[in-house]
Protein backbone atom coordinates (compact mmCIF):
# COMPACT_ATOMS: atom_id res chain seq x y z
CA UNK A 1 0.00 0.00 0.00
CA UNK A 2 1.37 3.58 -1.08
CA UNK A 3 2.37 5.81 1.75
CA UNK A 4 0.19 8.73 -0.13
CA UNK A 5 -0.16 12.29 2.13
CA UNK A 6 -3.79 12.55 2.44
CA UNK A 7 -5.39 15.64 2.38
CA UNK A 8 -9.24 16.34 4.63
CA UNK A 9 -11.88 15.81 2.09
CA UNK A 10 -14.33 18.46 -0.12
CA UNK A 11 -16.93 16.08 -0.33
CA UNK A 12 -18.24 12.90 1.29
CA UNK A 13 -20.27 10.14 -0.32
CA UNK A 14 -22.50 7.90 2.05
CA UNK A 15 -23.25 4.67 -0.07
CA UNK A 16 -26.33 3.56 1.81
CA UNK A 17 -26.80 6.55 2.86
CA UNK A 18 -30.86 6.51 3.38
CA UNK A 19 -30.43 4.84 6.59
CA UNK A 20 -30.43 5.47 9.72
CA UNK A 21 -26.52 5.44 10.61
CA UNK A 22 -25.82 7.28 7.28
CA UNK A 23 -28.34 10.10 8.07
CA UNK A 24 -27.07 10.60 11.44
CA UNK A 25 -23.18 10.94 9.72
CA UNK A 26 -24.64 12.83 7.01
CA UNK A 27 -26.27 15.61 9.24
CA UNK A 28 -22.59 15.72 11.36
CA UNK A 29 -20.42 16.32 8.71
CA UNK A 30 -22.93 18.92 7.20
CA UNK A 31 -23.26 21.11 10.48
CA UNK A 32 -19.60 21.15 10.09
CA UNK A 33 -19.65 22.52 6.45
CA UNK A 34 -18.39 18.91 4.60
CA UNK A 35 -20.87 18.62 0.92
CA UNK A 36 -22.17 15.32 1.65
CA UNK A 37 -23.83 13.17 -0.84
CA UNK A 38 -26.55 10.51 0.25
CA UNK A 39 -25.95 7.14 -1.96
CA UNK A 40 -28.92 4.94 -2.62
CA UNK A 41 -30.08 2.42 -4.97
CA UNK A 42 -32.87 4.76 -6.01
CA UNK A 43 -32.15 8.27 -6.79
CA UNK A 44 -35.86 9.59 -5.46
CA UNK A 45 -34.63 7.70 -2.08
CA UNK A 46 -31.43 9.00 -2.27
CA UNK A 47 -33.31 12.78 -2.32
CA UNK A 48 -35.86 12.11 0.36
CA UNK A 49 -32.93 11.25 2.59
CA UNK A 50 -31.05 14.31 1.77
CA UNK A 51 -34.46 16.37 2.16
CA UNK A 52 -34.59 14.89 5.96
CA UNK A 53 -31.13 15.82 6.59
CA UNK A 54 -31.60 19.24 5.27
CA UNK A 55 -34.93 19.77 7.29
CA UNK A 56 -32.70 18.66 10.57
CA UNK A 57 -29.99 21.69 9.55
CA UNK A 58 -32.84 24.03 8.38
CA UNK A 59 -30.87 24.60 4.96
CA UNK A 60 -31.95 23.76 1.76
CA UNK A 61 -30.11 22.00 -1.18
CA UNK A 62 -26.68 21.81 1.17
CA UNK A 63 -27.11 17.85 1.46
CA UNK A 64 -27.34 16.15 -2.03
CA UNK A 65 -29.27 12.77 -3.27
CA UNK A 66 -28.02 10.52 -5.81
CA UNK A 67 -27.47 6.61 -6.50
CA UNK A 68 -24.92 5.03 -4.96
CA UNK A 69 -22.33 4.92 -8.30
CA UNK A 70 -23.06 8.78 -8.69
CA UNK A 71 -22.03 9.37 -5.19
CA UNK A 72 -19.31 6.87 -5.32
CA UNK A 73 -17.84 8.39 -8.31
CA UNK A 74 -18.18 12.05 -7.53
CA UNK A 75 -17.06 12.10 -4.02
CA UNK A 76 -13.37 12.61 -2.61
CA UNK A 77 -14.30 9.94 0.24
CA UNK A 78 -16.73 7.48 0.81
CA UNK A 79 -18.59 5.96 3.70
CA UNK A 80 -20.05 2.46 3.50
CA UNK A 81 -23.20 2.82 5.45
CA UNK A 82 -25.45 -0.77 4.59
CA UNK A 83 -26.08 -3.94 6.18
CA UNK A 84 -23.90 -6.63 6.12
CA UNK A 85 -25.86 -8.75 3.85
CA UNK A 86 -25.13 -6.18 1.48
CA UNK A 87 -21.39 -5.40 1.98
CA UNK A 88 -19.48 -7.46 -0.71
CA UNK A 89 -22.19 -6.99 -3.65
CA UNK A 90 -22.03 -3.28 -2.88
CA UNK A 91 -18.14 -3.31 -2.61
CA UNK A 92 -18.11 -4.71 -6.10
CA UNK A 93 -20.69 -2.04 -7.12
CA UNK A 94 -18.38 0.47 -6.13
CA UNK A 95 -15.03 -1.22 -6.59
CA UNK A 96 -14.56 1.20 -9.74
CA UNK A 97 -15.73 4.52 -8.77
CA UNK A 98 -13.28 4.21 -5.52
CA UNK A 99 -9.86 3.41 -6.56
CA UNK A 100 -7.17 6.17 -5.53
CA UNK A 101 -9.77 7.23 -2.36
CA UNK A 102 -10.30 6.35 1.00
CA UNK A 103 -13.31 4.34 1.74
CA UNK A 104 -14.58 4.43 5.74
CA UNK A 105 -16.42 0.72 6.28
CA UNK A 106 -18.90 1.28 9.29
CA UNK A 107 -20.58 -1.40 8.38
CA UNK A 108 -20.70 -4.71 11.23
CA UNK A 109 -21.17 -8.09 10.46
CA UNK A 110 -24.03 -8.90 12.45
CA UNK A 111 -25.56 -11.99 11.64
CA UNK A 112 -29.35 -11.83 12.44
CA UNK A 113 -31.19 -12.59 14.70
CA UNK A 114 -28.09 -13.46 17.01
CA UNK A 115 -26.71 -9.86 16.50
CA UNK A 116 -25.58 -9.74 20.40
CA UNK A 117 -22.92 -12.37 19.23
CA UNK A 118 -19.79 -11.85 17.64
CA UNK A 119 -19.59 -13.85 14.02
CA UNK A 120 -16.89 -12.20 11.94
CA UNK A 121 -17.04 -13.79 8.54
CA UNK A 122 -14.00 -15.64 7.03
CA UNK A 123 -12.02 -12.57 5.84
CA UNK A 124 -11.44 -11.92 9.44
CA UNK A 125 -14.02 -8.81 9.79
CA UNK A 126 -16.31 -6.74 6.93
CA UNK A 127 -13.53 -3.99 6.72
CA UNK A 128 -10.87 -6.82 5.52
CA UNK A 129 -13.69 -8.08 3.19
CA UNK A 130 -13.85 -4.78 1.60
CA UNK A 131 -10.00 -3.97 1.62
CA UNK A 132 -10.08 -7.64 -0.35
CA UNK A 133 -12.36 -7.14 -2.32
CA UNK A 134 -11.57 -2.85 -3.23
CA UNK A 135 -8.11 -3.77 -3.66
CA UNK A 136 -4.36 -2.27 -2.72
CA UNK A 137 -5.23 1.36 -4.46
CA UNK A 138 -8.26 2.20 -1.55
CA UNK A 139 -7.40 2.42 1.62
CA UNK A 140 -9.79 1.19 3.95
CA UNK A 141 -10.64 2.64 7.15
CA UNK A 142 -12.84 0.61 10.28
CA UNK A 143 -14.74 3.65 12.11
CA UNK A 144 -18.14 4.61 13.94
CA UNK A 145 -18.82 1.03 14.50
CA UNK A 146 -19.60 1.18 17.87
CA UNK A 147 -21.61 4.69 17.74
CA UNK A 148 -25.54 3.97 17.72
CA UNK A 149 -27.38 6.67 15.16
CA UNK A 150 -29.15 7.77 18.49
CA UNK A 151 -26.37 9.82 19.21
CA UNK A 152 -25.51 11.23 15.47
CA UNK A 153 -28.97 13.17 14.97
CA UNK A 154 -28.92 15.33 17.58
CA UNK A 155 -26.24 18.39 19.09
CA UNK A 156 -25.60 16.65 22.78
CA UNK A 157 -21.82 15.87 23.24
CA UNK A 158 -22.05 11.92 22.53
CA UNK A 159 -20.73 9.78 25.40
CA UNK A 160 -18.81 7.21 23.14
CA UNK A 161 -15.03 7.42 21.12
CA UNK A 162 -14.16 6.18 17.75
CA UNK A 163 -11.39 3.55 17.16
CA UNK A 164 -10.32 3.44 13.88
CA UNK A 165 -8.57 0.80 12.49
CA UNK A 166 -6.62 0.24 9.01
CA UNK A 167 -5.39 1.67 5.90
CA UNK A 168 -2.46 3.42 6.26
CA UNK A 169 -1.01 5.71 9.20
CA UNK A 170 -1.83 9.27 6.90
CA UNK A 171 -5.34 7.92 6.19
CA UNK A 172 -6.28 6.87 9.65
CA UNK A 173 -5.10 10.39 10.51
CA UNK A 174 -7.56 12.05 7.81
CA UNK A 175 -10.26 9.91 9.33
CA UNK A 176 -9.81 10.85 12.82
CA UNK A 177 -9.54 14.61 11.66
CA UNK A 178 -13.18 13.57 10.44
CA UNK A 179 -14.07 11.77 13.68
CA UNK A 180 -13.37 15.13 14.94
CA UNK A 181 -15.49 17.37 13.00
CA UNK A 182 -18.43 15.26 13.66
CA UNK A 183 -18.10 16.36 17.13
CA UNK A 184 -16.94 12.86 18.69
CA UNK A 185 -13.11 11.69 19.74
CA UNK A 186 -11.01 9.61 17.37
CA UNK A 187 -8.16 6.77 18.20
CA UNK A 188 -5.83 5.21 15.98
CA UNK A 189 -6.78 1.50 16.69
CA UNK A 190 -3.88 0.47 14.13
CA UNK A 191 -4.17 -1.76 11.31
CA UNK A 192 -7.03 -3.62 9.20
CA UNK A 193 -6.19 -6.79 11.22
CA UNK A 194 -7.58 -5.03 14.87
CA UNK A 195 -10.89 -3.83 13.09
CA UNK A 196 -12.47 -7.43 14.15
CA UNK A 197 -12.29 -5.83 17.70
CA UNK A 198 -14.40 -2.46 17.13
CA UNK A 199 -16.92 -4.75 14.74
CA UNK A 200 -17.24 -7.33 17.37
CA UNK A 201 -17.42 -4.61 20.07
CA UNK A 202 -20.87 -3.67 18.32
CA UNK A 203 -22.52 -6.94 19.57
CA UNK A 204 -21.13 -6.40 23.38
CA UNK A 205 -22.49 -3.14 23.32
CA UNK A 206 -25.82 -4.14 21.37
CA UNK A 207 -25.97 -6.58 24.45
CA UNK A 208 -25.91 -4.32 27.23
CA UNK A 209 -28.06 -2.54 25.42
CA UNK A 210 -30.60 -4.77 25.87
CA UNK A 211 -29.45 -5.54 29.43
CA UNK A 212 -30.39 -1.76 30.36
CA UNK A 213 -33.11 -0.91 28.10
CA UNK A 214 -31.22 2.13 26.41
CA UNK A 215 -29.91 2.33 22.79
CA UNK A 216 -26.91 4.00 23.14
CA UNK A 217 -24.00 1.91 25.23
CA UNK A 218 -20.47 3.46 24.52
CA UNK A 219 -16.89 2.77 24.77
CA UNK A 220 -14.11 5.47 26.16
CA UNK A 221 -10.69 5.34 25.92
CA UNK A 222 -9.02 6.56 29.34
CA UNK A 223 -5.48 7.57 30.79
CA UNK A 224 -3.99 9.20 27.55
CA UNK A 225 -2.68 12.49 28.61
CA UNK A 226 -3.43 15.99 26.44
CA UNK A 227 -6.40 14.76 24.80
CA UNK A 228 -9.38 16.95 25.35
CA UNK A 229 -12.74 14.70 26.86
CA UNK A 230 -15.67 16.11 25.56
CA UNK A 231 -18.15 14.73 28.04
CA UNK A 232 -16.76 18.00 30.05
N1 LIG B 1 -27.88 1.89 13.09
C1 LIG B 1 -26.86 2.08 13.92
O1 LIG B 1 -27.03 2.67 15.01
C2 LIG B 1 -25.48 1.58 13.55
C3 LIG B 1 -24.42 1.87 14.40
C4 LIG B 1 -23.13 1.46 14.04
C5 LIG B 1 -22.94 0.74 12.87
N2 LIG B 1 -24.01 0.45 12.08
C6 LIG B 1 -23.77 -0.33 10.86
O2 LIG B 1 -23.93 0.56 9.76
C7 LIG B 1 -24.54 -0.14 8.68
C8 LIG B 1 -25.83 0.59 8.32
O3 LIG B 1 -26.70 0.59 9.43
P1 LIG B 1 -28.16 1.20 9.32
O4 LIG B 1 -28.82 0.99 10.61
O5 LIG B 1 -28.07 2.56 8.73
O6 LIG B 1 -28.77 0.19 8.23
P2 LIG B 1 -30.14 0.23 7.42
O7 LIG B 1 -30.87 1.49 7.75
O8 LIG B 1 -30.83 -1.06 7.61
O9 LIG B 1 -29.62 0.24 5.90
C9 LIG B 1 -28.86 1.30 5.35
C10 LIG B 1 -29.11 1.36 3.86
O10 LIG B 1 -28.54 0.24 3.20
C11 LIG B 1 -29.21 0.07 1.94
N3 LIG B 1 -29.48 -1.36 1.72
C12 LIG B 1 -30.28 -2.17 2.46
N4 LIG B 1 -30.30 -3.40 1.93
C13 LIG B 1 -29.52 -3.36 0.83
C14 LIG B 1 -29.17 -4.31 -0.17
N5 LIG B 1 -29.60 -5.59 -0.13
N6 LIG B 1 -28.35 -3.91 -1.17
C15 LIG B 1 -27.90 -2.64 -1.23
N7 LIG B 1 -28.20 -1.69 -0.32
C16 LIG B 1 -29.01 -2.05 0.69
C17 LIG B 1 -30.54 0.84 2.02
O11 LIG B 1 -30.43 1.95 1.15
P3 LIG B 1 -31.30 2.11 -0.21
O12 LIG B 1 -32.54 1.26 -0.06
O13 LIG B 1 -31.60 3.56 -0.21
O14 LIG B 1 -30.40 1.67 -1.31
C18 LIG B 1 -30.60 1.30 3.47
O15 LIG B 1 -31.22 2.56 3.64
C19 LIG B 1 -24.79 -1.58 9.14
O16 LIG B 1 -23.74 -2.39 8.70
C20 LIG B 1 -24.78 -1.45 10.66
O17 LIG B 1 -24.38 -2.64 11.30
C21 LIG B 1 -25.27 0.86 12.39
Amino acid sequence: MTETAWELPKTIGIIGGTGKEGKGLAYRWSKAGIQVLIGSRQQEKAQAAAQDVNNLLGTTGKVQGMVNEQAAQTADLIVLTVPFAAHAAMCETVKPFVQGKIVIDVTVPLVPPKVARVQMPPEGSATRQAQLILGDDVQVIAAFQNISYENLLHDEPVECDVIVCGGNREAREVVIRLVEAAGLVGWNGGPVENAVVVEGLTSVLIGLNKQFSIQNAGIRITCIPGKKDLSD
